[in-house]
Order: C-alpha cells, then sequence, then structure tokens
C-alpha cells in the first residue's frame, strides 16, 4: 500500500504531524529507530528534565521548611525515587503517543528509515528490511548532542543530556560545560539537589541568545545560590581519572586553573540527524548538515519536507518543531497554512528563575534602527512573588516608541516559561504597548508584573 505521507522520527514534530495527517485523512506511517515513541523530548529531554525542575522546585521548600512554617525533621532526597517518577512519567506519555497514533489511524513501523529517492524508502529493524511508498515524506530525524572533538560520553564521568538523567545519586562535584539552555537548566536543578555545581562558558555570559540583562540577572541569582559560574571560560585537556574528571580551564582574566569534577556534563549544542537518512538520494540541499527548506518546510525536492531540529535557519526547540511539522502537512493535504514567523517564537528556559522570551532583545532592536522604549518592573514589587519567595528578577518590555509596536518582552522570574505565553499571544494578535496597559490583570498573580511592565513603558507601574 502506498502511503499518503510518511513521517520519519516520533518527536514532537514527527508525531504531531503525523496526528493532524491522520486528522485530515491522508494514509499515514510514522517510522521510529527506537523502541519507544517521543523523541528526544520526552525520552531523554524536555520532558525527564522539567520533571527533576519540579522535585528541585518542590525539595526547595524543604531546604527551609520553617520559613513556611512548617516543622519537618530530617527531610531526604531519596534520589532513586525522583529518577523512578521521571521514568513513570516518561512511560505514560510515550504510551500516550502510541494511543494518539491508534487513535489517528496512523501506522507505526519499528526500524531505521532510508530514502532511496522518489517515494520510496526501506525500513530496517528487527523483522528484516521493508520496502514502503508514499506519495510525501516528512524528515523529522531531530539531533544529538555535539561533543568536544576527541571526547566520549560514557555513563559514569562525562555525559551529555542522556547520560545525566539516569544517574543514581547526585553528585558532589558537577562541572558543566557550556551555559545555553541545557547548561543552566541542569545546573539549576542539580545545585538545589545538592551538588555543588561549577558552569563554563566561553561567550562572555550565560544564556547568550537571551538578552543582556536576563542572563546579568540568572548569573547573579546562580552565584548568590553558590553556583560558580566562569564566562568567557577554556576548558581543556579534559582527563577521566578513575572516579572523577580532571581539565584546565583558561579562565576570563587569563589565568590557568585546574578543576576536578565527580561528573562532567558537557552541553555545547546539538547536530542534526541527517547522516545515514539517504538524503543523498534525493535533490534536498543542505547547510553544514542542516536541511534547507522554503516556507511550507519544503525542501529542493517539492514531496519532501523537514521539520525540527533537522532544519537550517530554525531554532532547535520542540514547540518550533511542532508547528512546523502543522505547516508541512497542511501544504501536503493542500490546506492554508502560515511559515514560521522567528519573531514570534517563544523561548524557554527552565532553571529557577525562569526564563521566557519573545521577539527582539534590546540590542538586536537597536541594532535594526528602531526607536527604542524600554519598560521593565521587578517582581520584587508584585505581591505573588512575595507570597511564593520568589523576588529574584524582572519583565522587560522592548517597544517602538512612535506607534507602541511591541518588539520584544524578556522575563526572568517565577514562572518566567509560562508568563511568556501572555506576551506571545499580545504579538501575535498585534497588539500595542497601549493595549496591553488596558488589559486587566487579576490580583494577585504573577503575571501582573507583565501589566506593570508595560505600563512603565510610559512610566506608569504602580507598585514599585
Ligand atoms: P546551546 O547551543 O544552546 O548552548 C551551548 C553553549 O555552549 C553556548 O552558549 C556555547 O557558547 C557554549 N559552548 C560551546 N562550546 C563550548 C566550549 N568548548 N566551552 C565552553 N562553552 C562552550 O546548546 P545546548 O544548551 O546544548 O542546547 C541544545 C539545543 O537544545 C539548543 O538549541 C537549545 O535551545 C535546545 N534546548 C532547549 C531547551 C529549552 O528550550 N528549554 C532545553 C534544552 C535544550
Amino acid at each position: 500500500m502506498a502511503y499518503d505521507v510518511v513521517v520519519i522520527g516520533s518527536g514532537p514534530g514527527g508525531y504531531s504531524a503525523a496526528v493532524r495527517a491522520g486528522q485530515y485523512g491522508l494514509r499515514t506511517a510514522l517510522i521510529e529507530k527506537q523502541p519507544r515513541l517521543g523523541g528526544t523530548c520526552l525520552l531523554v529531554g524536555c520532558i525527564p528534565t522539567k520533571t527533576l525542575l519540579h522535585t528541585a522546585d518542590v525539595w526547595e521548600y524543604f531546604l527551609d521548611p520553617q520559613a513556611q512554617g512548617i516543622e519537618c525533621e530530617n527531610p531526604t532526597l531519596n534520589y532513586p525515587r525522583v529518577v523512578d517518577r521521571k521514568n513513570k512519567i516518561v512511560n505514560k506519555h510515550s504510551k500516550g503517543i502510541e494511543f494518539l497514533m491508534r487513535k489517528n489511524k496512523v501506522d507505526v513501523i519499528k526500524g531505521t528509515a532510508k530514502l532511496l529517492g522518489g517515494g520510496r524508502l526501506e525500513v530496517t529493524g528487527g523483522q528484516g528490511t521493508q520496502a514502503v511508498e508514499t506519495k510525501n515524506i516528512i524528515v523529522a530525524t531531530g539531533s544529538e548532542a555535539r561533543m568536544i572533538p576527541g571526547l566520549q560520553p560514557d555513563a559514569n564521568l562525562i555525559l551529555t543530556n542522556i547520560e545525566i538523567l539516569d544517574l543514581t545519586a547526585v553528585p558532589g562535584r558537577l562541572g558543566i560545560i557550556g551555559a545555553g539552555a541545557v547548561g543552566v537548566e541542569f545546573a539549576s536543578i542539580f545545585n538545589r539537589f545538592g551538588s555543588k555545581v561549577t558552569v563554563l562558558e566561553m561567550l562572555p555570559r550565560l544564556v547568550p541568545v537571551e538578552d543582556e540583562e536576563i542572563s546579568k540577572e540568572l548569573e547573579k541569582h546562580f552565584k548568590k545560590i553558590g553556583i560558580r559560574c566562569e564566562t568567557g571560560a577554556k576548558a581543556e585537556n579534559i582527563r577521566r581519572n578513575s572516579n572523577s574528571v580532571s581539565l584546565t580551564v583558561t579562565l576570563a582574566n587569563g589565568n590557568k586553573e585546574e578543576m576536578e569534577f565527580d561528573k562532567l556534563l558537557v552541553a555545547v549544542g546539538r547536530k542534526p540527524n541527517t547522516e545515514g537518512v539517504g538524503l543523498e538520494n534525493t535533490s534536498a540541499q543542505l547547510d553544514r548538515g542542516f536541511i534547507k527548506v522554503d516556507g511550507n518546510q519544503q525542501t529542493a525536492e517539492p514531496h519532501l519536507y523537514a521539520i525540527g531540529d533537522v532544519v537550517a535557519g530554525t531554532p532547535q526547540l520542540a514547540h518550533v518543531a511542532t508547528a512546523e511539522g502543522m505547516i508541512a502537512v497542511a501544504h501536503i493535504a493542500g490546506k492554508p497554512a502560515r511559515p514560521i514567523n522567528r519573531n514570534r517564537i517563544p523561548g524557554a528556559t527552565y532553571t529557577d528563575p525562569g526564563i521566557g522570551s519573545v521577539g527582539l532583545t534590546e540590542a538586536q532592536a537597536r541594532a535594526q534602527g528602531f526607536k527604542v522604549k524600554v519598560g521593565k518592573f521587578p517582581f520584587v514589587g508584585n505581591s505573588k512573588a512575595t507570597i511564593l519567595d520568589k523576588h529574584e528578577g524582572f519583565v522587560k518590555v522592548i517597544a517602538e516608541e512612535t506607534f507602541g509596536e511591541i518588539l520584544g518582552v524578556h522575563i526572568i522570574g517565577p514562572e518566567g516559561f509560562e508568563l511568556i505565553a501572555e506576551a506571545v499571544t499580545a504579538m501575535e494578535a498585534e497588539a500595542t504597548v497601549e493595549t496591553m496597559m488596558n488589559t486587566i490583570h487579576a490580583h494577585p498573580t504573577i503575571y501582573e508584573a507583565i501589566g506593570e511592565a508595560f505600563n512603565n513603558v510610559y512610566g506608569q507601574a504602580i507598585n514599585i
């Protein structure tokens, strides 16, 4: 049987595309080489890390229960049970995706897919090799952790996002190379679980893609809670000892320091999984391993689409993959769809305080020649933040002076990654600063801080 659509890869991009194709009544198959569905995000990325983060948030209150008026003698963190809970959540959701495939009449084919050209593929798995034919193909094969040249990860000393999720105990000294989302999220989690964490970043600031003030605020808080942050640092000569890892770090001031950790997490970016997929049998164009697509997610070969982490030019985020999947399937089904607007993609970094951002940073807005007006509001003026004991951070609105266009919103603070939703909707609906000033925010909520920041574009916040 020839399919209408075959999706390769069951991450959030791939499985969502398969569901949507099923909803449109297209004959659809989803090919996955891993035993479980869900891809990086569900199995070894977003979901397990946010589960650990939740436990860290809960545990944080137990570090000082008396501050909440709770008497509680010797609370302990049972780390194997923390990991067990994480595994149960991952399994539950993987089964959920299997259910969604059945519900939407998507055939799941287990095995490794290879493009043979045109609409032909071969899938190699437990039951040998089978031929599959289809009218359209969506490549959603994702990405894997990059490694520092010459280094290999293992289960014990030098870890990626995969191995660190299954540690049997909290490491005493955790070194982290790279202060992108992966690096700072694990720093935030393991610091609160009790590890002595050191973050080494080669660029001058943590979370370098964020607004500069966000980076400064995160570093300030990280230092306050005892995370050592070395930016502008170069790690070299990484050596495995019998039970630890040693490295030589050139610090920003030029001094060299020998460091030793019980575990080292390497979080220096991700490379696209485009090798071995058979792209050489197609006319798809690559850019440094990423697949080039147009606004419909179409490659240079009309029936061949790509979505998610393999795509050139869009950030490697689960929600981007999903959105791109919707566009590809709509195009296949002849339905209307809008290309991704890079400026309206929320960024969400799950640290504590949490980061959420959308649109231009202040520096980008100024570099693009906008007359910029900034409105800021700190969470110290927000009553719900006081109730939560989470006063760090602020909301920062970047607006255009003449018409009050919202150019960007940057949040660091309690649930910053959730709060950003309002700003994304505002920008999507092309609301102005004035619209947002007139939007009524419930009290007491942390998202009141957003209303206040918009008011402060004109110096009119109330609670500061
Ligand atoms: P990243 O590219 O976001 O950050 C890597 C960091 O490592 C950069 O700041 C880079 O300057 C630094 N770096 C690179 N080589 C280095 C070296 N030799 N020494 C010191 N620093 C070095 O990569 P990351 O954090 O691994 O994440 C991979 C992808 O997954 C990203 O696109 C990220 O956005 C995405 N992701 C998103 C999450 C979220 O949205 N919450 C969570 C986890 C990952």
